[in-house]
């Protein structure tokens, strides 16, 4: 995707600068009022904008739905697109297995004729499948697990699926964790760029939720796989990391005052954003 045309069309759907203005159309934050989930109207407006511009051979892919606000935003107008999604309904507990229900009625109601191509497992694994996405991806919204670990693996496994050109947008990129977990990718891996960062003023700020962030990646040599050393962290995170992560949503799930306290105390600083 010729990703300089994303960020020239911006103006057409903020009027203003994107950081504190409110999309001029309405339907993101209807969508945001009657689709339970976790993303803002401004970042429906930019996951939308882009769909839009994606050309015909690559494919959009979403990893974290949850029930779908994010992916009914993207699709709204945007039926002729190829859009792939991951979701492993794990996190929130019982709630996950219920998001499923819910995502699937979304999709079948909301998401504009679209097809969605629901891939149904952990991301980290289904993205090392090789053939499973059909077109190289354009457009990747990565959404799912907030960890440096997982946000270092979110670059790490998409980029040999990406395009040689391609918008990688990254939710909740004011968190620190995130911050840190691109920093280091960025170091080790060249082709990629920062190239906007529309930040949260505080927690759940109404505009950028927990912040955006867009980064361009554009191949540099020829298509390889992942490093050993990426593979490495990779095999851990789908084995030893998944069963802790298993766990620590089962005791969430039973015991959930407990699991929030000791969430608030592990996760406080690495989630905290200043002024929040
Ligand atoms: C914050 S929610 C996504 C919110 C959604 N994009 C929206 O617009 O409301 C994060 C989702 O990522 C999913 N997830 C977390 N780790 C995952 C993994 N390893 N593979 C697939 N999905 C994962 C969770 O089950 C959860 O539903």
């Amino acid at each position: 995707m010729q990703t300089s045309r994303f960020f020239d069309a911006l103006g057409t759907v903020f009027p203003g600068d994107p950081q504190d203005t409110d999309p001029t159309d309405p339907r993101w934050a209807q969508i945001g009022a009657e689709v339970t989930g976790f993303t803002s109207p401004n970042e429906l407006a930019v996951l939308n904008l882009a769909a839009s511009l994606l050309p015909d051979d690559e494919a959009y892919l979403e990893v974290g739905t949850f029930k779908g606000r994010s992916l009914v935003g993207a699709t709204q107008g945007n039926a002729d697109k190829t859009f792939y999604a991951m979701e492993n309904f794990l996190e929130f507990g019982m709630a996950g297995q219920e998001a499923r229900a819910e995502l699937q009625d979304n999709l079948r109601t909301r998401a504009g004729g679209a097809t969605v191509h629901l891939l149904e497992g952990d991301c980290f694994k289904l993205m090392a499948q090789p053939g499973l996405i059909d077109k190289p991806v354009g457009i990747y919204f990565y959404d799912g697990e907030h960890t440096v670990l997982a946000h270092y693996l979110a670059l790490a496994v998409a980029e040999p699926l990406l395009a040689d050109e391609a918008l990688v947008l990254v939710d909740d990129a004011t968190w620190p964790v995130v911050q840190r977990a691109h920093r280091m990718f960025l170091r080790r891996h060249p082709g990629w760029q920062i190239v906007a960062t529309w930040d949260a003023a505080h927690a759940d700020d109404p505009r950028w939720a927990n912040g955006l962030h867009a980064l361009v990646f554009r191949r540099t040599g020829a298509k390889r796989g992942l490093s050993k050393a990426d593979e490495a962290l990779r095999v851990y995170q789908t084995t030893l990391q998944k069963q802790l992560n298993s766990a620590a949503w089962a005791v969430g799930s039973r015991f959930p005052g407990v699991a929030k306290k000791v969430a608030g105390v592990v996760m406080g600083r690495s989630r905290a954003i200043d002024g929040g």
